[in-house]
């Protein structure tokens, strides 16, 4: 898993961080669902938003020190508080990553059903040399995750926000060759499964006697 760690003073971190318009208008939207004195509640919303905004500005998608302490100053918390909760979920990235970050479930599920494939493919075509790295292009960071909770359809590599599910090494290899092309193929199952249904289709409840049939006595 990436180093998470001691990453406050680092070079990479930049001095200031602002709210673009778009984050601005997340924020106002937000903010009206917590009660007056409560809106320390938004910060994990405002952080995705930070981490949204790195993405858009700066193609890695991320959490600056800088922009921690505006969320403090904007929900009036320590700038500790605000600490504490970004290093606590992992899904928050406090170093810069590639433009696709990619988090392979390496947990038993995916494990036996191929998950060293996907590493293999993620090192082969995206050219990353382990977890924890960033290509030499800048595209692509691999982390090693735990059970993204999907593993009915494991093996699962999480691209930015989005599931991929049912892969395999070529799978894997031509997913990411159509990122590489600037492709975004649809997120989901790679093998055009019925969202998690049984492969081949649903093989249960297939034919409901449907209520319309014997409609209530009036
Ligand atoms: S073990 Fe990989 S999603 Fe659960």
């Amino acid at each position: 898993m990436t180093d998470q760690t001691d990453v406050g003073a680092a070079s990479f971190q930049p001095a200031h961080f602002a709210f673009d318009a778009e984050s601005e208008a997340e924020i106002s939207r937000v903010l009206g669902r917590y009660p007056a004195g409560k809106q320390a509640s938004a910060v994990l919303p405002l952080l995705y938003f930070v981490q949204r905004q790195m993405g858009r500005q700066t193609g890695s998608a991320w959490v600056p020190r800088a922009a921690m302490d505006e969320i403090a100053r904007r929900l009036a918390m320590a700038p500790i508080r605000v600490y504490e909760v970004a290093t606590f979920y992992t899904m928050f990235q406090l170093r810069p990553v590639g433009r696709f970050h990619l988090q392979v479930c390496t947990t038993t599920p995916c494990w036996l059903r191929g998950s060293d494939e996907v590493v293999a493919a993620c090192r082969r075509t995206a050219g990353v040399g382990g977890f924890g790295e960033t290509s030499a292009d800048g595209l692509f960071t691999m982390t090693e995750v735990e059970c993204l909770g999907a593993c009915v359809n494991a093996p699962i590599l999480q691209v930015n926000d989005d599931f991929y599910e049912d892969l395999d090494g070529p799978r894997t290899d031509a997913l990411l060759a159509a990122l590489k092309r600037g492709e975004v193929p649809p997120p989901g199952s790679t093998i055009g499964r019925q969202t998690s249904a049984p492969e081949g289709g649903p093989q249960t409840l297939v034919a409901l006697p449907l209520a319309a049939a014997t409609p209530p006595a009036e």
